[in-house]
């Protein structure tokens, strides 16, 4: 039996890629971190199958790290584990940094001293283009990182490709544009549109939604889709780096008016700048307005990705839509928020 080690297995990725891995038989191994709460939401409905093992660690602890490799001895090595919120690392630099640069040393380190037989995927993005240089933007397309966290991923992105070009290492970063789901964290864009609106059609959110940037243009794919790229990376003849996107870009704005249709609502957009409001046609209700606590201090404006490479190489190409994507999202939070709403009005009752 195969065995495979996925650091952030309780993050979107990992708990699709976890899923996939069973499913191909697989012996899966996954790093969780020691939180005070539980953190395994995502992976609950693994709990309890002979495949899945869990192990606490973390990337910032290379001690744990040799030993999780040189005991496991995957494989293959998934390394999704990051302080993945874009505005969060304005927050937190040094912290991005520590985990999604200096966490990639640290694994690929233990690797090729435990167990140099190991493939090994790295979580590269497509963050890495920031101010883009190109449009669409494909493998060869330079990097002009805008974030803390683009820089952190950059430096993942380079030290995965020197270990490969150094020491021989199976390795292969992944450059995968923004992949969403109903397991999307609910800080993202896409995810807090499809709550927000969910929520307020229910009424268990009595104000408007607050964003951002609204002209910001995205590459959205599902990210079920993309997880199953990431292992075929890593069955590929030779260890490549390669983009996954759908190749289609949209607004943000673009995003909350389709989603918004789920409600019945047709969003039209008046005022400008910070008084922008999106209000519902017929009833004049306003459902968002604009908080510039969301604008980021530099903004990746556009992102479209050319999956050619992956296409032609690995036979995978993105086949949910867009419009797809939302439904499955919108489906998911509407019957989440209508739970919500039941157990409001029986504790009211
Ligand atoms: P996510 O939902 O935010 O999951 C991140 C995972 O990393 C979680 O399991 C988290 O654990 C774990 N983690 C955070 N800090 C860690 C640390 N110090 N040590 C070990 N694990 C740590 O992210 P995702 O959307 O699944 O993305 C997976 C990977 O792909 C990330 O590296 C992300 O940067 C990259 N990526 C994502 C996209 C996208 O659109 N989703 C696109 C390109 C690249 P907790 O659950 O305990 O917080
Ligand atoms: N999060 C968020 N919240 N973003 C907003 C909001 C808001 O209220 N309003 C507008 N935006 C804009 C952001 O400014 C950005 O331009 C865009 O929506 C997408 O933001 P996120 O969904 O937070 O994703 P991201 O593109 O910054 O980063 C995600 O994709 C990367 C791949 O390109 C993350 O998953 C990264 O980990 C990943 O590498």
């Amino acid at each position: 039996m195969k065995k495979a080690l996925i650091t952030g297995i309780t993050g979107q990725d990992g708990s699709f890629l976890t899923e996939i891995l069973i499913a191909k038989g697989y012996e899966v191994h996954g790093i969780i971190r020691r939180a005070s709460n539980f953190n395994t939401d995502r992976i609950e409905h693994l709990m309890g199958n002979k495949q899945l093992r869990l192990h606490h660690g973390d990337l910032s602890d290379s001690a744990n790290l040799n030993k999780l490799i040189s005991t496991i001895k995957p494989d293959e090595v998934y390394n999704l584990g990051a302080q993945s919120h874009v505005a969060v690392s304005f927050e937190v630099p040094e912290y991005t940094a520590q985990v999604d640069a200096m966490g990639t040393l640290r694994i690929l380190d233990a690797v090729i001293n435990h167990y140099p037989e190991a493939r090994f995927y790295q979580a590269s993005t497509s963050e890495l283009y920031g101010l883009v240089q190109e449009i669409p933007q494909k493998e060869t397309t330079p990097f002009y990182p805008r974030s803390p966290y683009g820089v952190a991923k950059l430096y993942g992105f380079w030290i995965t490709k020197n270990f490969r070009e150094s020491y021989g290492l199976f390795a292969c970063n992944g450059i995968l544009f923004n992949h969403e789901s109903e397991r999307r964290g609910k800080t993202f864009v896409t995810r807090k549109v499809t709550v927000g609106l969910s929520e307020i059609l229910h009424g268990i959110k009595k104000e408007s939604l607050k964003m951002g940037n609204l002209d910001a243009k995205r590459d959205w794919g599902y990210a079920k889709e993309y997880c199953e790229a990431m292992w075929m990376m890593l069955q590929h003849s030779s260890a490549e780096d390669f983009v996954i996107a759908t190749g289609r870009t949209y607004t943000i704005r673009d995003f909350i008016e389709r989603s918004a249709r789920y409600c019945d609502w047709e969003i039209v957009w008046e005022g400008e700048g910070v008084n922008e409001k999106g209000i519902d046609k017929k009833s004049g209700r306003v459902i968002i307005e604009i908080d510039p606590r969301y604008f980021r201090p530099a903004e990746v404006e556009l992102l479209v990705g050319d999956a050619s490479k992956a296409k032609k190489e690995l036979g995978w190409e993105a086949k949910i839509d867009l419009d797809e994507l939302i439904d499955i999202m919108m489906k998911h939070d509407m019957k989440d928020a209508s739970y919500k709403k039941v157990l409001q009005l029986s504790d009211n009752s």
